[in-house]
């Protein structure tokens, strides 16, 4: 008797683009990684653009940016509404960040990755790319524990409590801007630990949900908009919670975002309200990080790249290492 194991249709494609959203971030990371340590932040982050939207009218999809590298009249790739994919296959929202960590990526500093993120149309959050406060934790603390309107001191006090250990106990990771003098020192006032990193914010978020290994507890700050759909979509996948509000302090900002559909100037979004259905999410180490390795130029011309990849329909995250031999032969249309 043979067993007919069915696998709904939808879900059978995601499983198949899980494999192709690891080849999008793996190209532009090769690409990026190419530059690092060049000094020219917008070279490496167009090396990543043109490699990624490459790879992305590979696929079988019907794709929509609507994170991406800004608005129409701005960015000539990969801007918000641009249409990706062969056109056929399931209707998709995209959200990318060919390189996130430009200046890491330029002074070959750690962190620097290659990263995106794919739901259903119309599910992901458009946010026009201004700036957007944050707070996040990992998962398994109930759901009041942390609130973006309350004090960062606060917030170290409540997730002390909640984790069962003193405030000393506690590392918050914060990206080092002089606009996060106040919020540090609050932090520091507890007699918690801040950790500083000087970019990338997709993944600082990203370490909260794995505390045990990354010895951060919380994410607190203002960085990018784009990047916050972006740990958004990681967190829905892996566990954890994130309180964020856009900051819309100008008319003209305020238009940009009603016109993405942005009623509420502010709201706080929660994970559920960027992110509103299952999603992929897929980011490949350009320099040698935290969270992965940098891309690898071995002998032979032989690359390696390291990835991880979620899906938050099952909760599933697996690290890829590809070892590319022929990317040169094959990575042009
Ligand atoms: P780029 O890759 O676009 O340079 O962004 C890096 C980053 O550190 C993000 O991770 C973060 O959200 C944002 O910049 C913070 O913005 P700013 O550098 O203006 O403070």
């Amino acid at each position: 008797m043979s067993t007919h194991i069915s696998v709904p249709p939808q879900q059978l494609l995601e499983r198949i683009l899980t494999l192709e959203i690891v080849r999008v971030t793996e190209r532009a990371a090769v690409s990026a990684a190419r530059l690092r340590g060049h000094g020219n932040e917008k070279q490496a982050d167009q090396a990543a653009v043109d490699a990624m939207r490459r790879e992305l009218n590979k696929m079988p999809i019907t794709g929509t940016i609507v994170i991406g590298e800004g608005e129409r009249d701005e960015a000539p790739m990969l801007y918000i509404g641009e249409k990706v994919g062969i056109n056929a296959g399931p209707d998709v929202d995209i959200a990318v960040d060919p390189l996130e960590g430009t200046t890491l990526c330029a002074k070959n500093m750690p962190g620097a990755i290659a990263t995106m993120a794919m739901a259903d149309g119309g599910t992901l959050l458009h946010a026009p790319d201004v700036y957007m406060q944050k707070i996040a934790i990992g998962p398994g603390y109930d759901r009041n524990v942390i609130d973006l309107d309350a004090s960062p001191d606060e917030n170290i006090r409540r997730l002390a409590k909640a984790k069962g250990v003193p405030t000393s106990a506690i590392t918050a990771l914060v990206l080092e801007r002089p606009r996060h003098a106040d919020i540090i020192a609050a932090i520091r006032s507890t007699g918690a630990a801040v950790r500083l990193i000087t970019d990338g914010d997709v993944a600082g978020v990203i370490h909260t949900a794995d505390t045990e290994n990354t010895g951060v507890d919380i994410y607190m700050g203002t960085g990018g908009a784009p990047e916050g759909v972006l740990a958004a979509a990681a967190l829905r996948c892996i566990g954890g919670q994130m309180q964020c509000r856009l900051i819309l302090d100008t008319e003209e900002k305020r238009e940009r975002a009603r016109k993405m559909g942005v009623t509420d100037p502010k709201m706080i979004y929660g994970i559920e309200d960027m992110v509103k259905g299952d999603c992929l999410f897929a980011a490949t180490g350009v320099t040698d990080g935290s969270l992965l390795s940098g891309v690898k130029f071995r002998k032979d011309g032989l690359i390696e790249t390291e990835t991880v990849v979620m899906r938050s329909v099952t909760g599933t995250v697996r690290i890829i290492k590809g070892e590319h031999r022929q990317i040169e032969k094959f990575h042009l249309d």
